[in-house]
């Protein structure tokens, strides 16, 4: 029997999930809604709210599968990368359990997890195939030659595309995360205002030039019309959008000429825009890519992809013991 409980506590989702044989039988996120206010992630606010979600949330994914915690075959856990203190409340929790009903723990680096996240439904991408994870931490290209072997093409040198999203959306005075008001104003307006592509050599990616170039932008066109943001908002979110899309769309299609892959997948929060769906599917026709984008529910952080995971990991017997400590900058 394998019958897996998963934890999830990288960053502000406080997420749970119960896997039986690979496959996902309850998967339940707390989103921490308090960091709205401050316009970002409070790390150590983060880290309190994991402790006071993990009890509930555990419960509810036992209850959601039918299944009592005695049942549990291993308990996997986020190892990183993420915050520090959020880390540290997942994994005590997962040793504590472990410890308590005498199962091995299955350490879980987040990064890989989003990119398994494409074996938790039908269709599944085959080897090898590409995958651009994009999220409000993290911008890469990865290669995934089997659960247990990736390589990271590319990686973005500065800001991840959620941040180019959600910064921008900061200075145009959107709420954080401003990435699904920026999606949605977009689809009301056009791509109207230029902003410049940065030119990074290879894979790699860039957006803090992007986020300072927008800044001057309205910066100087505030100074004309102070209603400018108010009177064109819809245009510049398309704009802004069409840009950030536009950056990682042709850099995708380079991995794929490099590599020769046709299976591409994109993962990680920012693949729920539809901007970049679309352009991603478009892209998929003209170069005749086999496409795989995760349901929103596997998108964004949860619990269900490190379940997932770890279950390549269980059936290797591949456990951690109880030394396992987080690790903030966890490599592939
Ligand atoms: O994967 P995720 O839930 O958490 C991290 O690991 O970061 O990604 C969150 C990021 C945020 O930056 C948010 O603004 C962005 O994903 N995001 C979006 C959309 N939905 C979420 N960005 C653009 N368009 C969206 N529809
Ligand atoms: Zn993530």
């Amino acid at each position: 029997m394998s019958l897996l409980l998963a934890i999830e506590s990288s960053c502000d989702d406080t997420s749970a999930a119960i896997i039986d044989h690979g496959m996902v039988k309850s998967n339940v996120t707390a989103t921490q809604k308090i960091h709205e206010q401050y316009g970002g992630v409070v790390p150590e606010v983060a880290s309190r709210k994991h402790q006071s979600n993990i009890i509930p949330v555990v419960t509810a994914a036992l209850e959601q599968a039918g299944v009592e915690k005695e049942d549990l075959s291993a308990i996997a856990v986020t190892r990183g990368p993420g915050l520090l203190g959020s880390l540290i409340v997942g994994v005590s929790f997962a040793k504590a359990l472990s410890i308590s009903l005498d199962i091995p723990i299955i350490e879980v680096n987040h990064m890989m997890a989003h990119v398994l996240a494409h074996f938790a439904e039908d269709p599944k991408p085959e080897f090898p195939f590409l995958c651009l994870t994009v999220s409000g931490g993290h911008t890469q290209i990865v290669k995934i030659n089997s659960p247990y072997e990736m390589e990271i093409l590319g990686n973005t040198i500065d800001d991840a595309a959620g941040e180019a999203f959600d910064k921008t959306g900061k200075i145009m005075g959107l709420k954080y995360p401003a990435g699904p008001e920026i999606d949605k104003l977009a689809q009301k307006g056009k791509v109207v205002f230029e902003f410049p592509e940065p030119k990074i050599p290879g894979l790699d990616f860039s957006f803090s030039g992007l986020k300072t170039s927008i800044l001057y932008f309205l910066k100087a066109q505030l100074k004309e019309n102070p209603n400018f943001i108010e009177e064109n908002l819809a245009d510049i979110c398309a704009s802004v959008q069409d840009r950030i899309v536009t950056i990682l769309i042709n850099k995708l299609v380079v991995a794929a000429q490099q590599t020769g892959i046709k299976e591409v997948a994109i993962a990680g929060g920012v693949s729920a825009n539809s901007g970049l769906r679309s352009a991603f599917e478009n892209a998929g026709n003209q170069y005749g890519w086999n496409t795989y984008i995760p349901s929103f529910e596997y998108c964004t952080d949860n619990a269900g992809m490190i379940g997932v995971a770890a279950y390549y990991k269980f059936i290797q017997k591949d456990f951690a013991d109880l030394s396992l400590v987080p690790d903030a900058r966890m490599k592939f």
